[in-house]
């Protein structure tokens, strides 16, 4: 079995983040959310990877290369434009050369084993497995409509959802995929959708099956759910992991500090985890958050965030809450501007007072 990891796209929804860089690549417990779900391939005994890749393929590049350091074998497949879930299956044709094939939406997270869906798959051979877990807000997923163990309909993000069981960016199928890929037509959204390709499958009476997630699953696309899919990982940290150097802290773990890094007078509380070469001083941090390497956090209190790399907070009058800050923010007051604030934001950033 091969697997296809879509990291194409464009993360339209966490703009400003990504008008720099892939969605795929915004740290969750500072790694990367692509190298989750390429690690849980490996982990499924799954060698060779086809990687979609669109505007943001070099930087996708630079972060995987060939996949060696993780047991892959990873060649990369240019998709012109994010044409829809189904045409990247599509322009993957050759790659899979007629081997049944794990799809991976590389925005997505999830914590169960990929393992038990390969080996039913090879055990089995339907034509299609879903992955399925139930959602609050089902309207902004594929949702699949059941009778006992029977999928009836698969609809993409419908107005009044059958169900609240959202179709989880994790697919099994085999190469008859690619008769009816031809078939569709663009959605209401421009794409050709893998949904409405997986009911055709079911109309023409292939065997396409189901499973429940057990753990948890997230889809990244949103700010919160980023917030969240952090919190989940670091909640599975179970101990402390202190490379750096602290000086009159308190810290209540389970932390990790990254090497080159040097707290002084802080007060940290886990779960959360700070990279390398990072300098913190009369900072209150944590809990659940992740702070990317070379950041400098003064006389500053953070919660539930992740902040990307060379962040600097200064001197801030507030705690920093349920935040996302990119690469190379810089927030501060130096007391001199009071009552006023002074900003300088990309396009689409995001200020709540
Ligand atoms: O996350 C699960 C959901 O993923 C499912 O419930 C939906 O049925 C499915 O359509 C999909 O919905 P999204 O609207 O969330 O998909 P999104 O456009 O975010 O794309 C998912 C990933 O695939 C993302 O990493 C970008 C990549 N992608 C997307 C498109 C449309 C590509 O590489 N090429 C594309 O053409």
């Amino acid at each position: 079995m091969k697997a296809l990891v879509l990291a194409g796209g464009k993360g339209t929804r966490l703009r400003p983040i990504t008008h720099t860089s892939a969605k795929q690549l915004i740290p969750i417990a500072n790694k990367p959310i692509l190298l989750y779900g390429l690690e849980a391939i490996a982990a499924a005994g799954i060698r060779e990877v086809g990687m979609i890749v669109g505007d943001t393929a070099d930087d996708i590049r630079a972060a995987v290369g060939d996949g060696s350091s993780l047991g892959l074998k990873v060649t990369y497949i240019p998709q012109d434009e994010p044409r829809g879930l189904a045409h990247a299956v599509w322009i993957a044709k050759d790659f899979m050369s007629g081997e049944p094939f794990l799809m991976f939406l590389g925005d997505n997270l999830i914590k169960d084993s990929l393992k038990p869906l390969v080996e039913r798959f090879e055990r089995d051979k339907p034509h299609a497995i879903i992955l399925l877990a139930p959602v609050p807000n089902p309207s902004a997923f594929g949702v699949a409509e059941l009778s006992g163990e029977r999928i009836v309909r698969l609809v993409e993000k419908p107005k009044n959802p059958p169900s609240n069981l959202a179709l989880v960016g994790v697919y099994l199928f085999d190469k008859t995929v690619f008769d009816v890929i031809p078939k569709l037509k663009p959605s209401w959204r421009g794409e050709l959708e893998i949904t409405e390709a997986i009911q055709m499958l079911l109309d023409e009476g292939k065997t396409v099956v189901y499973r429940k997630i057990e753990q948890w699953w997230k889809d990244t696309g949103k700010k919160e759910d980023l917030l969240e899919a952090n919190r989940f990982v670091l909640m599975e940290m179970s101990k402390d992991e202190i490379l750096g150097e602290t000086e009159s802290c308190q810290i209540r773990g389970p932390v990790k500090i990254g090497r080159g890094t040097k707290l002084v007078r802080c007060r940290v509380t886990g779960p959360c985890i700070i990279g390398e070469n990072c300098h913190l001083e009369d900072a209150v941090i944590g809990p659940f958050t992740s702070i990317s390497f070379k950041s400098r956090i003064i006389k500053t209190e953070i919660h539930h965030s992740i902040l990307l790399e060379e962040v600097r907070l200064e001197n801030l009058p507030k705690p920093l809450t349920d935040s996302l800050l990119g690469r190379g923010v810089q927030i501060s007051r130096d007391g001199t501007r009071e009552g006023s604030l002074i900003l300088m934001l990309g396009d689409q950033g995001e200020v709540q007072l």
